[in-house]
């Protein structure tokens, strides 16, 4: 839920810093600082609440020269965002100075040791109690030594982070390590660096080394990396990873918002996926690590997922149940992990996470593990957590996704579960090549289709109106199609604050009904397929109560165009491949009502892109 960035090297640390903070404030936006060595040693702590923009400006005031320093940008967990709870914290001298993304559970049973120990603290974060415990350990059993220090002090804490350490006593010199969140870090000529992801080094560096849980890492101003296993060895090859993002990917490249820059990267995100996927045997999927007689084994699956990319696992349920006659369970994580689970040699589970480090979705896949079940991730992020712990991972390749609200992602991943769902029904045999061949040339007809939806973006222009003020909406569909209406739903829920119910369009009569009445808004997802007709009565029923209907329809759908308000019109697309391209006039419409709205596309309040605690 917060960004963190550390260097030291030859040059003004300030720099990188604030730079890399930019490029990670998606994961949480609410206060940011920095912490900068000195040429005379002394740390000079620069913060404030707001955005990395404010923390510039300030930062431009103080003229940090220093060539070592760590940063922070935070999403709030303990402690309002304010000044005084923005990182760095420092210990009792002033002369610690650490940054934290995580949670610490014990963090009020360790203040009061602290306080009883003669230590004051500043805020009311859970993170202070870091450079208090550093503080102790450096100057007492660490003697000194950085790593050590950290060491003893990890040892104190129980639940969550990623740590980065600076030392006035220690200049050109940092301490940096994980527990259950993320951090990579990068040996340069120019010096060593630190981040929460990759995305701040893309501009420095091509190759990073991974950090396990539990390792620590001296990073030191001659470039050089040294890392140390949670059992205080030296890891001689860390984990190296390339990175194939280049820094351009995170800038906004002409566009007003991330936002906008995503959704339009849909299609090219999809043939990127898509390319050399249909080789002389089927779908290539070697990431999956199993035997076609493994594939064929499976008969049971659990999906497992958080927000926007739960709804993807809805649509691989019926991707997999109708290609591959398997069996699907979608699952939220924060509720799986406090279910009974059953699981067999034949389960398998797949986890979707975009980031690769949502918290309660590591955890189930962490559970699932635990219990032999074989474990596939389907994510957009190169070395992320889910991909290293899971016994498979699929890259949807989308490149990386700043916008909070996630777009891209959403459909390419979308796509990676119908190539997950080919690849089983032909192990299973459930459907022949041939079948699979046609479905999957079906599949390269959607960037164009998508292409298509985004020069028909007047259309979603005109209802804004109708949502610009409207307190609350419905959002209908039946089948493949109520998964559109529950992501669409939630779009509008999380950028342009629009309280969106979305409902299977059989379950209105069944209570939300009541929510409607002359004016209110109601859009139906009512693509030309199976269940049409029956969605088409729910518009009629909306309409016989007054609502004000905005439908995605099918080209030439006559019938909806006569009953409803508006139509946003979609190609004619096979109704198991339709939801990747009808959501993209759901994800414009929540834009534009955002925008008119005058808020952040990109950054909406109280969100963070990537939610690593639980
Ligand atoms: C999507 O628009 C939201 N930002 C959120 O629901 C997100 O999908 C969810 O937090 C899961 O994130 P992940 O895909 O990185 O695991």
């Amino acid at each position: 839920m917060c960004g963190i960035v550390g260097y030291t090297g030859s040059k003004r640390a300030v720099d990188y810093l604030l730079d890399g903070l930019a490029t990670l404030e998606y994961r949480g936006y609410d206060s940011a600082g920095v912490a900068v060595l000195s040429p005379d040693d002394h740390l000079h702590i620069v913060k404030c609440q707001g955005r990395v923009a404010a923390l510039r400006e300030r930062c431009n005031a103080a003229n940090l020269t220093g060539t070592t320093g760590i940063g922070h940008t935070r999403w709030a967990t303990h402690g309002a965002p304010s000044d005084r709870n923005a990182h760095p914290h420092t210990d009792c001298s002033g002369r610690i100075a650490a940054v934290h993304n995580g949670i610490i559970e014990n963090f009020e049973d360790l203040r009061a040791q602290l306080r009883l120990a003669g230590h004051e603290f500043k805020s009311d974060t859970d993170t202070e109690v870091i450079p208090h415990l550093f503080e102790d350990a450096y100057k007492g059993p660490a003697q000194g030594d950085m790593v050590r220090a950290l060491r003893n002090t990890v040892a104190r804490l129980e639940g969550s982070w990623s740590i980065a350490v600076t030392c006035a006593d220690r200049p050109g010199e940092l301490v940096v390590t994980r527990h259950g969140s993320p951090l990579v870090v990068a040996s340069t000529p120019e010096g060593a660096y630190a981040a929460s992801d990759v995305m701040p080094l893309a501009a420095v560096t091509s190759h990073v080394l991974q950090l396990d849980d539990d390792d620590i890492a001296l990073l030191k101003a001659d470039g050089s990396v040294t890392v140390y296993d949670a059992g205080g060895d030296l890891v001689r090859e860390p984990k190296g990873l390339d990175i194939d993002w280049d820094a351009s990917a995170a800038t906004l490249g002409g566009y007003s918002d991330f936002m906008g820059k995503e959704i339009s990267e849909q299609p090219e995100a999809i043939e990127r996926l898509l390319k050399d996927r249909l080789g002389e045997h089927g779908i290539e999927m070697d990431e999956l690590n199993l035997t076609n007689s493994q594939l064929a084994a499976i008969d049971r699956i659990y999906v497992v997922a958080c927000g926007t990319s739960y709804h993807v696992g809805l649509i691989a349920r019926k991707l997999i149940e109708h290609w591959a006659k398997v069996s699907v369970s979608v699952e939220y994580a924060s509720e799986f992990n406090y279910s009974d689970v059953l699981v067999t040699q034949n389960t398998l589970c797949i986890i979707i996470t975009q980031s690769g480090e949502t918290a309660d979705t590591l955890s189930a896949a962490r559970r699932l593990k635990g219990m032999g079940c074989r474990v596939f991730a389907i994510t957009n992020v190169l070395g992320s957590s889910a991909a290293r712990e899971a016994d498979g991972a699929l890259y949807i390749q989308a490149g990386p996704e700043i916008a909070v609200a996630s777009t891209k992602a959403y459909t390419a991943q979308m796509v990676a579960a119908a190539l997950v769902a080919l690849r089983l029904a032909l192990a299973n045999g459930q459907m022949t090549q041939a079948e699979v061949e046609k479905v999957f040339h079906q599949l390269e007809t959607v960037p164009d289709a998508i292409r298509e939806v985004l020069n028909r973006s007047w259309q979603d222009k005109q209802v804004v109106p109708i949502f610009r003020d409207a307190p609350s909406a419905l959002y209908l569909g039946r089948g493949t199609s109520s998964t559109t209406a529950y992501e669409g739903a939630l779009k509008m829920k999380e950028i342009a604050y629009v309280h969106a119910e979305a409902y299977p369009a059989g379950e209105m009569k069944h209570g939300p009904i009541a929510l409607i009445q002359p004016g209110y808004p109601v859009v139906a997802v009512v693509p030309s397929d199976h269940v049409h007709d029956k969605t088409v009565s729910n518009v009629m029923e909306s309409k016989a109560r007054g609502a004000k209907v905005i439908a995605v329809a099918t080209d030439g759908d006559e019938q909806v165009a006569n009953l409803a308000d508006h139509v946003l019109w979609v190609p004619q697309m096979d109704e198991y491949l339709v939801p990747i391209v009808a959501v993209v006039h759901l994800q414009v419409l929540a834009r534009y009502v955002a925008k008119a709205k005058g808020l952040d596309v990109d950054k909406p309040r109280n969100l963070a892109k990537s939610v690593t605690v639980e």
